[in-house]
């Protein structure tokens, strides 16, 4: 559980700092902060527990510290994103043998690349000989050269050369390997599972590749794509992607034509996935080249998903819009974003159109978010209810999930 997970820690930090604290006598007690951190852990959890089964009706938010606390994110760091599937990038962007990109989950150095066997591996992007990092950027190589001392491997990560080594009974050259980790491609998105444990992620999102699979996003590409850091907590940004109750006030000039909170609809979440439809007023019309395959009514919406911990996107029949995020302190969160189109043909006013929507609400987004945070930092926030699941459900749905992986 949690609150035991961090509570024992917390047990044998205290019983590492005896003798500190002893030395340090009368001065301790201007140190309160691992109490207050158990007691922040223990009202998460309490909360979290409180949320198990509850249906949406009775729906409330979570404490402030939720949002704030820095124990409860490393907590978060270990439990989820360390061992739930996490989103990388698209497939699109290591279509060819040799093709790869580099990138981190909160902190592990990783390399994804499309191997010559042709298939999509992860691996890790540290050097097996003493720790360097093996490549930056993106690109295209048949092996993985170290800059420090030349170890090279290959797109499978199996050493190849390591100079002047030589023969020698306590190495064996084939036996060394960069680490692999667990790789899905789920509709032309890349995750990664770092510990290897976690249950298929394919199996795990079985109705919602039911819902989406008529708007081929597996065949969509990315043409836009950006990176950026919001001064806000994670979840919040999760929530926000994932509830239609603020499209209305916060994005009256872009969304609200498009998407108004009244024709938003929730739907029900599934082990490894949650999401509402963002549904068109009749004098929408279609917004791109859509695939012929959607009926009238897949037409007329967005399916807005969330694979969590921290993946959250939104298709429509002519473009996915997605959010790869990772925490770095409670109060700040990596963004990648982009947007998929299925055509690619798309003439470049079509496309810087969408691109332009799409971040116009993104500054929307992170200007509330930011101010969100700031807002709960007071020491004066309490719970209240959610709104009906049509809105809000989603945050509930978060909630949920996050008590079934944490506690
Ligand atoms: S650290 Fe990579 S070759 Fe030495
Ligand atoms: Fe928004």
């Amino acid at each position: 559980m949690v609150h035991e997970f961090q509570l024992a820690r917390s047990a044998r930090n205290r019983s590492g700092k005896n003798a500190r604290d002893a030395r340090a006598g009368a001065k301790q007690a201007f140190y309160p902060s691992g109490a207050r951190m158990e007691e922040s852990i223990q009202n998460i959890t309490k909360s979290l527990k409180a949320c198990l089964g509850v249906p949406h009706d009775q729906a409330r938010s979570m404490p402030a510290e939720f949002y704030t606390s820095s124990a409860f994110l490393e907590i978060e760091k270990d439990s989820l994103f360390r061992r739930q599937w996490v989103c990388l990038g698209r497939s699109h962007q290591v279509s060819q043998p040799g093709d790869y990109f580099t990138t981190e989950v909160v902190g592990e150095p990783l390399i994804v690349v499309r191997s010559h066997e042709n298939k999509i591996k992860v691996l890790s992007n540290v050097c097996r000989h003493r720790g360097a990092i093996l490549v930056e950027g993106a690109g295209n190589k048949k092996t993985f050269v170290c800059p420090y001392h030349a170890w090279s491997f290959d797109t499978e990560g199996q050493l190849k050369g390591a100079p002047q080594i030589g023969d020698r009974q306590d190495f064996v050259h084939k036996e060394c390997r960069l680490p692999r980790f667990a790789c899905e491609v789920w509709e032309g998105f890349i995750y990664v599972n770092l510990d290897n444990t976690a249950p298929p992620l394919g199996l795990q999102l079985t109705d919602l590749s039911t819902l989406i699979k008529n708007y081929h996003m597996d065949e969509m590409v990315e043409l836009h794509g950006q990176e950026t850091v919001w001064e806000t907590n994670w979840k919040c940004l999760v929530e926000n992607f994932m509830e239609g109750y603020h499209l209305s006030t916060v994005h009256q000039k872009t969304l609200h034509p498009f998407t108004p909170t009244r024709l938003c609809r929730h739907y029900p979440a599934g082990e490894g996935y949650f999401g509402y439809f963002a549904v068109f007023p009749d004098e929408v019309g279609q917004r791109g080249a859509y695939h012929p395959d959607l009926n009238p009514e897949e037409r007329q919406r967005s399916v807005m998903f969330a694979v969590p911990p921290g993946h959250v996107g939104s298709v429509t029949g002519h473009i996915v819009t997605y959010l790869y995020l990772q925490p770095t302190t409670a109060d700040n969160v990596k963004v990648k974003r982009g947007i998929a189109f299925l055509d690619q043909e798309i003439s470049e006013s079509d496309c810087q159109a969408a691109v332009d929507l799409f971040e116009r609400t993104m500054a929307e987004d992170k200007q509330q978010l930011e101010s969100l945070q700031r807002g709960l930092k007071s020491k004066n926030v309490q719970t209240a209810p959610l709104a009906p699941a049509d809105y809000e459900g989603n945050v509930w749905d978060f909630y949920q999930y996050l008590a079934r992986k944490l506690l």
